[in-house]
Formats: C-alpha cells, structure tokens, sequence
C-alpha cells in the first residue's frame, strides 16, 4: 500500500481511486497507458502511475496519444452498471474529466508497455527506463527498498551500526577478480573497487566499532551469471566479541523479519546441518530443503557386489524418485545422459515395481542383483511401488555431486516446491583444494579463523583443517556467506604461509592489516548476505537482473549507456594511460 501524497500536481494516485472516493473533485497526474475512442464525442484514456491505472472519461482525444504525461482534473464517479471491470481495484469507478493538459508528449514508444506483452531482454535494458515503468519492474525494486527498509531497522535493532566503507580500495584476497581505477594525481597507480567491505569492517573492528553493518556496494569483474552482476549489493555486518551462534542469530532475525514483510509469510528458522553432511546428504553446500528426496549411501551393501558397474567403487549414492518407474524409456535415457553430461561414467536406474509386500527390482542388472542387495536397496532407499531409483557408483566427491545435481533438478519437477527453507551450512573446510601451482585454495577467505580443534593440523594435514564459516541457503542459493576471523597475527601469518603468501608479500599487499592486528585486534566474525539473490528469491524471479534497476548483460555490456566505451585521448592522456593493441578474445 502506497502512502497517498498530495501535491499541488496531483490529489490522488490513479491506482488507489475507490467507491469511497465517488462525488470527490479529484487531480491526477500520469501517463496514457491506453486510450479508446467511443463516438464523437466520448472517449477513455487510462491513466497509469505506479500505483496503477484508473479509466478518465473525456469528451474527445484530440492530439493525446500513447505515454503522454498528463495532468487532469474531474470528478470520480460510479461506472455505469455492465461496465465495471473487476480485474482493476479501480474498476467500479471513472474519472469524468473536466480539465486535461499534456505536461509531455511521446515518440511511439519502441517497446510496449502492458504487462502481457513478452518483450525480448536486450530490448528491455537498452530501453530500461521505459521497462522500468511495467508492473513488475515497479513491483520488484519496491520489493527491493521494503527489503533494505527491513534488514536495516533489524540491524538498527540490535545495536549495529551503519558505517560507509570506501570505494576507492586496494587489492584483496577474496577469490575475484577485481575492476582497477588508475589514479591521476599518482600515475602509474591504480585504486581497486572492493570486492566486499572485508577489510575494512575488520580494521572498524580493531577501531572499536563493536557492531558494523552497511548496505553495501561491492564489486568483481567475473563471468556474469543469473546470480552474478559485476555490481551487486550485499548486508554486510561485522561483530566485535562474538559467537557463530550469535551472528547467525542475528542473520537469521534480519531475513525473517524481511520474509514476513515482503511476502507476508512467517518462515521457519533456518535449520543447521554441518557440510559434511549437507555433501553426503544432498550432494551440494547449498540443498534446496523444500523437499527432502536425501542422496542415499549403498557403498557397504554393495561392497562384495557381482554387478560390474558397482564393484570396487569408492562410493555408490542413490536417490529415490517418487513415480518415476512409469516414466518413458526416453525419459529414463534423457536421465542417464544428463548424468553423463555431467561427468558420471553412468547412471543405473532400478524400478521399484509389483506390492508394498511383494516389492522387487526391474533394472538393467536384475539378474545380477542378489536376493539381500535388493532388500536393502528397497529398504535403505525406502522405495515404495512405483519409485524409481537412481544410482551412481564411483569417487565419492563427483558422485555426491553429480547426484545432488539431479536431485536438485529432480525436486524441482516433481515436487514443484514452494515456500521458504532457510538452512545455515556451518563447519565448511578451510581449504578447498590445491591450484595448478600447488597451493592451497581457501574455502572462504584467508580471514577466516580455522576450527581451534584443527589447528595443529594446519601444516601437517591442511584439507582436513575445518574453519569457522557458514553460509546461509534458502531454496537452494546461497544467499550469504561469513565467518569467525582470525584476530591474532600469528595464526593470520600461518594461513598465509599455508596459502603460498611469503611473509613479504603478505607485507606487501596486506601490511596495514596484520599491523591493525598488533594494536589489540577484538575477536570478531561477520556475515554479507547478497541483497540482489534474496530478492530475486523473493520475488520469484530466476535473475538478479530483475531485481536490478539498469543491470549489466551476460557480456557485462550497458545496453542503455553504451558501456563501457573508449576514453577520449585526451582523458587517457591526463589518467597516463596508453593503449595495447586490442587482445584476441
Ligand atoms: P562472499 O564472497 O561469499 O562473501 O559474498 C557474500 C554473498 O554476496 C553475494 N554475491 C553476489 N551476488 C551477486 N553477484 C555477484 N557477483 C556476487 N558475488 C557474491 C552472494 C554471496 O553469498 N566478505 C565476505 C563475507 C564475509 O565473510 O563477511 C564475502 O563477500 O549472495
């Protein structure tokens, strides 16, 4: 509901226009979203703000066309019995104008307007603005601003406080790529956009800021996605003297309060499942638990297996599909290969056919499967008649992975989930992995403190180290991430050295912090939660880009603006910068 403002323009918004508002003189002030003539002298014009469209009866067009900006005065009358449109909240009543005047006219607009129209994407962001006049657009970034409007007073609420953080930055070990902005008064030199206020909230820590929270503009120059924009805005909070439990407590209030007031819904709170689990149950770090359908371990029962495709694997993962033994052959095939596409040598598929109390196996290796290997798979699974099992055999990791990846396609088919689940992933691993050069990749960021209980293992046995971060899902994204940081010099200097970062280039690039570091550091973790993914979420949009008022392309061209476009010579001259040849792409 929108608060009515009066101006001297305008009395009344188009859209908020009721029978209690029948016999009142009224001003309004908006743009022709249709217009149809009756005879001579009867015509209707609906006038459109962003509260939405009310019908104005006029006595003739003139030279008033589509997306012209009107002014007009009348008074709100009760529309003739049989005309009332019910699809309108304003549609029982009409403005009988009796002053109109055009305060802007309008080329033929290059896109329409109405909300059935499907109007190709590249059209609508070289034309956003006109975009940014439907519905949905409107709908969606006044979703965005009552969702800020929430988190910041529950934010308020707990004492945090908001502190704007620089643009103007310096390299960070984050994981992105990150855009560069040469320096005039210091050529040669070069800021960095920040990829997250991630240090700096760790240096308003030492600074005594005790509770940091900023709406925050971030940006990384990496390949665009659905759920990846160059620029994106994250809730962004740091706690000086604090626990995990006491951050994701505060998390979690933020977005059920945001919940309820954007959706009008009272969600769960979040549940917690540690990694490991959330890998070996769902087959992913960010399970969509608006259905269960849980990847299913059958490694021991089948470890002295005669079934080619089963014997001597690491692992052998199922899951149970409701229904699908009447699925087509196609459609079983179609399975199979997008297993293999991606990356599964395989899938077996068993159906569970005949009476809950005569229940067998049909599968490409019925004969080979033993009497006890089909009572647990049954059992274990909990097939019913009529399921379909899948399974796939081979290195655990891609196994749980490939596996989770069809769950998650699989769930959303057949169980058209809707709703909300939010669920807090906590106890990742510090390290993912080694790169080509044989260091080792963190899971987080470098800031983040290993699980004490590991920290002997940091040399010794570093992808067995778990850290103290967590991420928080809700229906299958991530919507944020955050962590307990590493406050003490010594144990930062150690993860350095674990990650390749020599003590001088440590120095080098993050000097100022480890000196922060010297001068009494507070305990302290945080948390950023991705505001563009969280309304997508909400709104029940598949892209950020809808959720985003003039976003960037796949190709993170401006379709609107041009950008980015060449600098001028001579501001390339001031910046000292000159050009390389164009690279191959
Ligand atoms: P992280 O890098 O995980 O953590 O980012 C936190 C959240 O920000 C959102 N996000 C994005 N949204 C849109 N486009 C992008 N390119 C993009 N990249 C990230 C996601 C993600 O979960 N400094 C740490 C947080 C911390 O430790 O406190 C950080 O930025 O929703």
């Amino acid at each position: 509901m929108s608060i009515q403002v009066s101006t001297s323009m305008r009395s009344n918004y188009c859209g908020q226009l009721n029978e209690s508002d029948i016999g009142r003189r009224v001003k309004l002030a908006g743009w022709v979203a249709a217009l149809r003539e009756h005879g001579e002298h009867l015509a209707f014009i609906d006038l459109r703000d962003h509260t939405g469209i009310v019908q104005c009866v006029v006595d003739g067009l003139g030279d008033i066309h589509p997306e012209y900006v009107l002014s007009v005065a009348g008074v709100v009358r009760e529309r003739p019995q049989g005309t009332e449109n019910d699809d309108l909240p304003t549609g029982r009543v009409e403005v009988a104008v009796t002053e109109l005047e055009v305060l802007s006219t309008a080329d033929p607009l290059p896109m329409p307007i109405d909300r059935r129209s499907e109007v190709d994407e590249a059209l609508r962001l070289k034309f956003r603005y006109l975009d940014l006049r439907k519905e949905r657009m409107q709908a969606n970034l006044r979703l965005r601003a009552k969702v800020n409007t929430a988190l910041r007073r529950t934010m308020e609420s707990h004492g945090f406080v908001e502190v704007e953080t620089p643009l103007l930055w310096t390299p960070t070990p984050e994981g992105a790529r990150e855009f560069a902005v040469p320096s005039r008064l210091q050529p040669g030199n070069f800021y960095v956009l920040p990829q997250s206020p991630q240090i700096a909230k760790q240096l308003l820590m030492v600074g005594g800021f005790d509770r940091y929270y900023q709406i925050a503009r971030c940006l990384r120059d990496e390949d665009l996605r659905a759920d990846r924009q160059f620029e994106f805005t994250q809730l962004d909070i740091e706690a000086s003297f604090a626990t995990q439990e006491e951050i994701h407590s505060v998390v979690s209030d933020a977005v059920l309060v945001a919940t309820a007031e954007a959706v009008d819904l009272d969600v769960d709170y979040p549940i917690k499942i540690s990694w490991t689990e959330a890998m070996d149950r769902y087959g992913t770090d960010k399970p969509d638990l608006r259905f269960d359908m849980p990847l299913v371990d059958l490694t021991s029962l089948f470890s002295s297996t005669t079934v080619n495709v089963l014997k001597e694997k690491e692992t052998v993962k199922a899951i149970c599909l409701p229904g699908g033994a009447d699925w087509s052959r196609s459609r079983i095939d179609a399975l199979v290969s997008r297993a293999v596409e991606l990356g599964s040598k395989g899938l077996l598929w068993m159906k569970a056919v005949g009476s809950p109390e005569g229940m067998r196996l049909d599968s490409p290796v019925s004969k080979a499967l033993s009497n006890s290997e089909m009572e647990g798979v049954i059992m274990l699974t909990k097939a019913q008649p009529g399921d379909l099992i899948a399974v796939i055999a081979g290195e655990y990791g891609s196994s749980c992975r490939i596996l989770g990846q069809l769950r998650s396609e699989l769930g959303k088919e057949l169980f058209a989930p809707t709703g909300y689940r939010y669920v807090w992933v906590v106890d990742f691993p510090m390290f993912e992995g080694y790169d080509e050069e044989g260091n080792l990749v963190p899971a987080h960021h470098p800031f983040t403190m290993p699980n004490p209980e590991d920290l002997d293992k940091l040399d010794s046995d570093p992808l067995a180290v778990r850290s103290q971060s967590y991420d928080l899902v809700l229906n299958g994204w991530e919507l944020g991430s955050g962590s307990i940081r590493i406050h003490r010099r010594d144990i930062q200097q150690r993860v350095f050295a674990a990650l390749g970062i020599s003590d001088q280039e440590a120095e080098a690039r993050f000097g100022f912090l480890l000196q922060a570091f010297r001068y009494g550091a507070p305990p302290h973790g945080g948390f950023a939660l991705g505001i563009d993914r969280f309304v997508a979420i909400l709104a029940g949009e598949e892209s950020i880009r809808e959720v985003i008022a003039f976003p960037k392309t796949q190709s993170g061209a401006d379709l609107m603006t041009g950008a980015p476009k060449p600098l001028s010579d001579r501001s390339l001259k001031e910046l000292n910068i000159s050009l390389l040849p164009p690279r191959k792409r």
